[in-house]
């Protein structure tokens, strides 16, 4: 207060002048766009440059002399990642660098919530803002096109109305930190084999209608802040700096005005990296280059050789102050704005939305005999069998990979809900992967058994012989070729010889539960023969409580599957039509060519028009009280080109549970002069009720809902003509019908 006084005197007295003394840039009450004009005046070519790379694993330099701050960006997506050393992998150990694990993104997009969007975004917006980061490294939208890929977890299902939905609550939430979201993987990384070699050959509808519209949504629709260049090719450039990509279609047709940053390694060339919208380099290798050199981070593309190009003449500066421009307005977003929250980490509200989220996830695949929820009051003995009932699993999977606050297991969820109630008895029933550890963090759990398969069957099937209750919770783990990055699974079965247990627990006892632990779909050739299957994902932090309430009913399960499961790998069109991994190009070169031959028709869309059952379809999802769907209506018969119609349809919870419906919508085009899928997600709504309640769903249908995307034209078509509103619970139920029909020469009134 006295300096204040102090100063108010100096400029009375006309000692200290405020405008001569106060740069522009500081001026808060100056637009944005001239503080960052007024910064970039000051900035030298070297400064600027500098602004463009990395400075350590996952920091970059910000202009000390001004004061404006480095960024520290983190993965990313399901929880804070531990700190790792300046300038290697390792963990610099830290002790105050834990976290809560969310779940994963696939369990997110499970929710069909997208309220609980919001929550994930926010809450692990607050954890990063709390460890002083920047940027999150997340979320993933890439489109589940195999069940194969590693990295699915890591993203929100295969269709992409669904994950254009949930990925925009996600971001809000997590920018509402003044923390920058970065949407990954930008674009056509499908798979994880040759994820650096390969090029994707897409034909632009399949590119619009099915591979860009989540990342669309979250630039146009989030206002992320930034976005991450995937390692793959397209169109023989890398996606970091790729021209269509990032020029064309980011920068261009949505009018991106964030920052494009790297993944890590994924930049290899200067020239394009200048001129095809690459905005920050990370993670380069350097390939010995660092001889010699004190940093070896002027190695990067975007360093030294850029310097050397501008010095030379070859290059202008044009680009070098768009992508500086870009940089400071994300400063401004983030580092340099005074007002944002300060965050908060591993608060009991973190963790029970952590805990809510899960439950929201967990989809009820199957359930006879009416052998979930257990009750606790009439159980006596429970038998829990399976390595992933106590494997913890936050560590693991790449980059994802977390250091927890702590971890609850599926077995001690259900033991602490069950204490005093019911005897809880674990086996092991297989060995998976015993070990622990992701770049140095290590879970300290001592999973090793040297038994044989033989002796913990027997084991497994002499417990669950006399149970009440037997609970399976195995799946896959996060190890390589288990849903992992920089790996690929190599089949859809359950591996460990996992099946074989289940088949002899079903023989042992009827009343077996099933739970998966999975980002991704397995063959469940028992499937007919448990009682009852649960999907489980990877739920983090709480996933023991999430578990145990869904088991005992204290949470009525409502989680829909944003994946088909397939019944076996030949009924997934990548794999019926031979295409994945892709083929060398063999001349010389180590590109892999990937074709997307299957086109438009990815996930439910090519099970449908090919007339697949799936094992559980798309949307599926179970409750313990059921709905009844009453008369779908439509509030006119004709839609125009600038209207919309509206479809009702009265839903009725018809059971004695309180529970949640996901209400989904499907349009299909009747007659369409191009080929279509049978339907496709245009709307979702997720109503709570309480026993013989009744809520009216309704969804606004518009052209945008019944267009296709035209390659020749490269623009969205909606023709004239009729289309049919379905209405259901998950794609293959379908409760309701109404037709409408679309004309484009009608003037809306
Ligand atoms: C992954 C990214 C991750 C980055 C930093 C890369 O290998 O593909 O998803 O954000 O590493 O860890």
């Amino acid at each position: 207060m006295k300096k204040l006084i102090f100063s108010i005197m100096l400029i009375a007295a006309g000692v200290v002048s405020l405008t001569a003394s106060t740069p522009a840039y500081l001026d808060e009450s100056r637009p944005v766009d001239d503080r960052i004009e007024d910064i970039l005046s000051r900035l030298t070519t070297r400064e600027k440059v500098a602004m463009l790379h990395a400075q350590s694993k996952f920091s970059s330099a910000g202009v000390p002399r001004l004061g404006i701050p480095s960024f520290w960006t983190t993965d990313g997506p399901h929880g804070i990642r531990p700190e790792v050393l300046w300038d290697e992998w390792e963990q610099a150990g830290w002790t105050n660098d834990s976290c809560v694990a969310f779940p994963a993104l696939t369990c997110l997009a499970a929710s069909w919530n997208p309220e609980i969007a919001l929550l994930y975004g926010t809450s692990i917006g607050e954890e990063a803002r709390y460890r002083g980061k920047d940027i999150l490294l997340g979320p993933g939208v890439n489109i589940y096109r195999t069940p194969l890929n590693g990295r699915n977890f890591e993203y929100m299902g295969e269709d992409p109305y669904l994950a254009s939905i949930m990925v925009v609550p996600y971001i809000k939430g997590v920018q509402s930190n003044g923390v920058a979201a970065c949407v990954k993987h930008y674009a056509l990384n499908n798979h994880e084999v040759n994820r650096h070699t390969t090029n994707a050959i897409v034909d632009d509808r399949t590119l619009y209608e099915i591979y860009l519209p989540a990342f669309k949504a979250a630039v146009m629709d989030g206002g992320a802040w930034s976005i991450m260049g995937s390692y793959n090719l397209y169109k023989d450039q890398h996606a970091c700096h790729n021209k269509f990509l990032l020029n064309d279609i980011l920068k261009g047709e949505w009018g991106f005005d964030g920052v494009v940053v790297s993944d890590w390694g994924g930049t290899h060339d200067t020239p394009e990296a200048i001129a095809n919208g690459l905005d920050m380099e990370f993670g380069s290798w350097t390939n010995g280059l660092s001889n010699g050199k004190s940093n070896a981070y002027d190695n990067y593309y975007l360093a030294d050789p850029y310097l050397d190009l501008i010095g030379e003449g070859k290059v202008g500066t044009k680009e070098l102050d768009d992508k500086v421009r870009r940089i400071l307005r994300l400063a401004f977003r983030t580092t340099l704005d005074r007002n944002r929250p300060h965050g908060s980490l591993c608060s009991p509200e973190h963790i029970a939305a952590a805990r809510r989220i899960g439950e929201e996830g967990i989809v009820l695949l199957k359930n006879t005999r009416g052998v979930l929820p257990i009750d606790p009051e009439r159980v006596g003995k429970v038998v829990v069998v399976g390595e992933n009932a106590v494997k913890m699993m936050t560590v693991g999977g790449g980059s994802s990979s977390l250091k927890v606050k702590y971890e609850l297991s599926p077995l001690d969820g259900i033991r602490n809900r069950l204490a005093g109630k019911a005897d809880v008895v674990y086996v092991r029933g297989y060995v998976g992967d015993p070990s622990g550890e992701y770049n140095g963090v290590v879970t300290g759990q001592n999973l090793k058994d040297d038994r044989s398969a033989e002796e913990l069957i027997a084991e497994a099937v002499r417990e669950a012989s006399d149970a009440d209750c037997v609970i399976f919770i195995g799946g896959l783990n996060k190890s390589a070729h288990q849903d992992c990055e920089d790996s690929d699974r190599e089949g859809l079965e359950l591996p460990y010889g996992q099946d074989d247990v289940i088949r002899a627990l079903a023989k042992a006892n009827p009343n077996l539960v099933v739970i998966n632990i999975s980002g991704n779909a397995v063959a469940m050739p028992w499937a007919g023969d448990v009682a009852a299957i649960l999907q489980g994902w990877y739920l983090g932090t709480e996933a023991g409580n999430s578990i145990a309430a869904v088991l005992t009913g204290d949470v009525n399960p409502s989680g829909k599957l944003p994946m088909t499961f397939p019944a076996k790998l030949d009924d997934v069109a990548v794999h019926k039509l031979g295409l994945y991994p892709g083929t060398p190009r063999g001349d010389g070169s180590k590109t892999v060519d990937c074709n997307y031959d299957e086109g438009i028709f990815v996930g439910y869309r090519w099970a449908e028009k090919n007339d697949i059952k799936p094992l559980f379809p798309f949307g599926h999802g179970l409750s313990y009280t059921d709905f009844k769907y009453g008369k779908a209506k439509v509030d006119k018969s004709t839609l125009t080109h600038e209207g919309k119609v509206t479809v009702t349809v009265p839903v009725t919870n018809v059971g004695a549970r309180e529970g949640s419906e996901v209400v989904q919508l499907y349009i299909a085009d009747i007659k369409s002069s191009v080929p279509r899928p049978l339907k496709e997600l245009k709307g979702f709504r997720k109503v709570r009720l309480a026993p013989s309640e009744t809520a009216e769903v309704s969804f606004e249908i518009t052209p945008e809902a019944l267009s296709y995307f035209d390659a020749d034209t490269h623009s969205w078509v909606c023709e004239p003509g009729a289309f049919e509103a379905l209405v259901g619970s998950s794609s293959a139920d379908i409760r309701g019908k109404v037709r409408f029909s679309y004309d484009d020469s009608v003037a809306s009134r």
